[in-house]
């Protein structure tokens, strides 16, 4: 099985660049950039990453991304990353990146954004590799600071297809957000949003309704709404789930616990994701093998799930028929 993972070419439709960043990138480009960072050895790290929550890993996760500060850095982040989809047979990526994590530190949008471009130009070029960029919006600040960050991003347009929202989802819902999704459509931009990976099934049902979104992030609450799930079901709303990371967030106790195999044996159009691989213990194929080994999944489930990301991915037509 593990051979039969490895050998079939993956999409990825669920990727924070800044969750990629490894304890050893971490450690070099602290020393590239004379930034503190509270650790000692890579062991250290390791250790810091036993979470709780979505919060618990948050925090240490946004204390991670302030090694990040120069186009090279975010070149470098990216195309590590790339390396670990060569690995993994990734021939397709939509990767999110967190712009305001970046411009509140004073590094500017354009540094970020070009780092990344860069690499993942060099990924098309060297491996084949495809790609598209989202943008996120941080849930936890202010509508407001979404709409400057829209506005910083409209200069590249070309570059990036789509907004997400992610960060701490209690007490952040999807109305708060209502405007400036607004925006973004009228602007062009391809939408997606985390939703009910710790919030409710309301939470999930307003992304849909007020955001307009095409795409929901983790979606795995869905399974306390009869109503919700027949209409994922009917309209095959994409579900970008993630499997390693809610066991490493608690959002399932245990493997066992994980609802990915109901969920697809319910018809639901469910995809397979690493979220951030290098804070839960592994890249795309790790997760699928997980799945495999904790929730016997067979290997048409594990077609299914490679074929529903490459449909639900926002590539052209043309290109995603040469890919299933
Ligand atoms: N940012 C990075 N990973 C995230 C996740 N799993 N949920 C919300 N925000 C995130
Ligand atoms: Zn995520």
């Amino acid at each position: 099985m593990k051979e039969f993972i490895q050998l079939l070419p993956k999409a990825e439709l669920h990727l924070h660049i800044e969750g990629s960043l490894e304890p050893e990138l971490m450690f070099k480009l602290a020393e590239r950039n004379r930034v503190e960072i509270p650790y000692g050895t890579v062991a250290d790290v390791k250790e810091a990453y036993k979470f709780t929550n979505l919060q618990s890993f948050l925090d240490i996760y946004y204390a991670g991304a302030s090694v990040l500060i120069n186009k090279d850095d975010f070149y470098d982040l990216t195309y590590e990353y790339i390396l670990k989809c060569v690995e993994d047979n990734v021939i397709h990526t939509e990767i999110f990146f967190d712009p305001q994590t970046h411009t509140h530190r004073g590094v500017a949008f354009d540094v970020v954004i070009s780092g990344i471009k860069e690499a993942l130009d060099d990924a098309k070029e060297k491996f084949g590799i495809t790609s598209n960029i989202i943008m996120c919006f941080l849930r936890h600040l202010s509508q407001e600071d979404a709409f400057k960050t829209l506005e910083q991003s409209l200069p590249y347009k070309d570059i990036i297809i789509g907004v997400g929202l992610d960060s701490s989802e209690l007490g952040n819902p999807p109305k708060k957000f209502e405007d400036v999704y607004n925006k973004a459509r009228e602007e062009g931009f391809r939408l997606v949003a985390h939703a009910g990976e710790e919030g409710d099934v309301s939470y999930i049902e307003t992304a849909l309704d007020l955001l307009n979104i095409e795409r929901i992030d983790h979606g795995v609450q869905a399974i306390h709404s009869q109503s919700l799930m027949q209409r994922l079901k009917d309209e095959q709303i994409p579900l970008t789930v993630c499997p390693n990371s809610n066991i490493e967030l608690k959002v399932f106790e245990t493997y066992k616990d994980h609802n990915i195999k109901y969920l697809l044996d319910y018809g639901l159009n469910v995809t397979v994701n690493s979220d951030d691989p290098a804070y839960f213990k592994g890249y795309m194929n790790k997760n699928f093998l997980n799945l495999y080994e904790h929730l016997d999944l067979s290997k048409d489930d594990i077609v299914t799930l490679v074929k529903n990301s490459f449909r639900s991915s926002f590539i052209s037509d043309e290109l995603k028929e040469s890919y299933i």
